[in-house]
């Protein structure tokens, strides 16, 4: 498919049959070729790939036969993939015990990123969310929930000030609120986890996003989000799953990932954590920024965010590429699966095509500007009909896996840069 050629010369209808079929038979024609060889002198272009498109058929969201050209457009386009969901503590690991794990997706996506060359990344190993109950629970009472009441972890060696609290979903969106595990009993339960996991897939997943979204949003003093890993282990939670991981495989690269890192805020709470890691010499190899970003985004605040984050002297990782076109979405940098649906609501803003071209140019431009720091670009799903916010056509390829303008604006930078 790269190869297609504008240049062929052929009878006008018979050009117009070929592409047909290829479009129906590869997941594209895009005549900008892929972006996998655009970027191939710089960094792996990943994608997030779901559970249909690792094992065939139809998933709820496509037909078997739109999953087989999103199999193509995967297989066309990137040469990295991510899991977006199978490798969940919820769906890899949803009962207690050896026997509680469920292996054969996440087995199907190595595979699949094996037989195709493609660089493979584990997501995610602890994470405050999409964790089964049973993994928290145990027999200590809860604490009575305040806000005011100061952590009562005797490590603290993470700065910042956190407390108990039931941060924004406390008591809601699936916060285990009953007798708990006690700090031993959990940290047992995460090294297992890791040893099993991270063991299972040694040497064939290059890249774990070990800790996921500890980070506390917004301007507040807390450098760590409320959550059941820090109310019963402590802060050092990040640092105990950073080293589980290194023992279950010390090749594979270890990410810190988070979203929101385009804010000044959230940003100084990323370097002072890593830093903290970095000065008890925690095994943490790189930064995962997922940049789940809306047209607001500027060349200037990427150039900013990267360059800040360069300095922690770690490979930045793009984790999770989409620029949302939402009317609803155009406020912040969030990537809440709860606040999802607001920020995919209203309909796309006005000149929603220019726009998003407009801000992937910005981008990729400062990923290339960085590109001695950007070892990998991933986009959160191959095209806008897989995307967790398709309402908000985040992505560089259609519902029908043809390239939208945003994708040439892409190109283009590949080109400025190898010029
Ligand atoms: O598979 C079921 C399907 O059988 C069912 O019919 C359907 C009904 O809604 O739900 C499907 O499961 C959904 C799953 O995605 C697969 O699409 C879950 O309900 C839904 O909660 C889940 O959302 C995922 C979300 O993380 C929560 O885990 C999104 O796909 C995934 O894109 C999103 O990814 C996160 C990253 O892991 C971390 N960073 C933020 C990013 C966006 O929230």
């Amino acid at each position: 498919m790269k190869a297609f050629n504008r240049r062929l010369v052929i009878q006008p209808g018979y050009v117009a049959t070929f592409a047909l079929v290829m479009a129906a038979t590869a997941g594209t024609a895009a005549p900008g070729g892929a972006l996998k060889d655009a970027f191939k002198e710089h960094f792996p272009i990943g994608t997030a790939v779901n559970r249909n498109m690792v094992v065939g058929g139809a998933g709820f969201r496509r037909s078997a036969e739109q999953n087989e050209k999103d199999i193509a457009l995967v297989k066309e386009q990137f040469n990295q993939i991510t899991a977006e969901n199978d490798m969940k503590w919820q769906l890899i690991h949803p009962r207690e015990g050896a026997d509680g794990y469920e292996f054969g997706p996440a087995d199907a996506f190595v595979n699949f990123g094996s037989s195709n060359k493609m660089t493979v990344v584990g997501h995610t190993l602890v994470w405050h969310s999409q964790t089964p109950n049973w993994v928290f629970a145990g027999t200590n009472p809860a604490p009575v929930v305040t806000n005011a009441a100061p952590l009562a972890a005797a490590n603290t060696n993470a700065p910042g000030t956190n407390r108990f609290g039931p941060g924004r979903f406390g008591g809601g969106f699936g916060r285990y609120n009953g007798p708990r595990a006690s700090r031993d009993e959990l940290l047992q339960r995460m090294r297992d986890h890791i040893h099993t996991v991270v063991g299972r897939y040694k040497g064939k997943v290059k890249s774990w996003d070990v800790v996921n979204e500890a980070l506390a949003d917004g301007n507040g003093t807390n450098v760590l989000r409320s959550s059941l890993w820090l109310e019963i282990i402590g802060p050092d939670f990040i640092a105990k799953a950073f080293q589980y991981a290194h023992e279950a495989d010390p090749k594979a690269i270890l990410r810190y990932n988070d979203y929101g890192l385009e804010n000044a805020a959230k940003r100084k709470k990323l370097i002072t954590l890593i830093k903290s890691l970095q000065a008890q010499t925690v095994p943490v190899h790189a930064i995962g920024s997922q940049a789940h970003l809306n047209v607001s985004i500027t060349f200037e605040t990427m150039d900013q965010t990267l360059a800040e984050i360069a300095t922690l002297g770690l490979p930045i990782h793009i984790t999770e590429l989409d620029v949302n076109t939402a009317a609803g979405g155009q406020r912040g940098f969030g990537a809440e699966i709860t606040n999802n649906t607001a920020t995919t609501q209203g309909g796309l803003i006005s000149d929603a095509d220019r726009k998003l071209t407009d801000a992937y140019a910005g981008i990729f431009r400062a990923f290339l500007k960085h590109r001695d720091s950007v070892k990998m670009v991933t986009f959160w799903g191959a095209n806008d009909a897989n995307s967790w916010r398709g309402q908000g056509k985040p992505l560089l390829f259609d519902g029908n896996n043809q390239p939208k303008p945003a994708f040439d604006g892409v190109i283009a930078e590949a080109k400025k840069a190898a010029n």
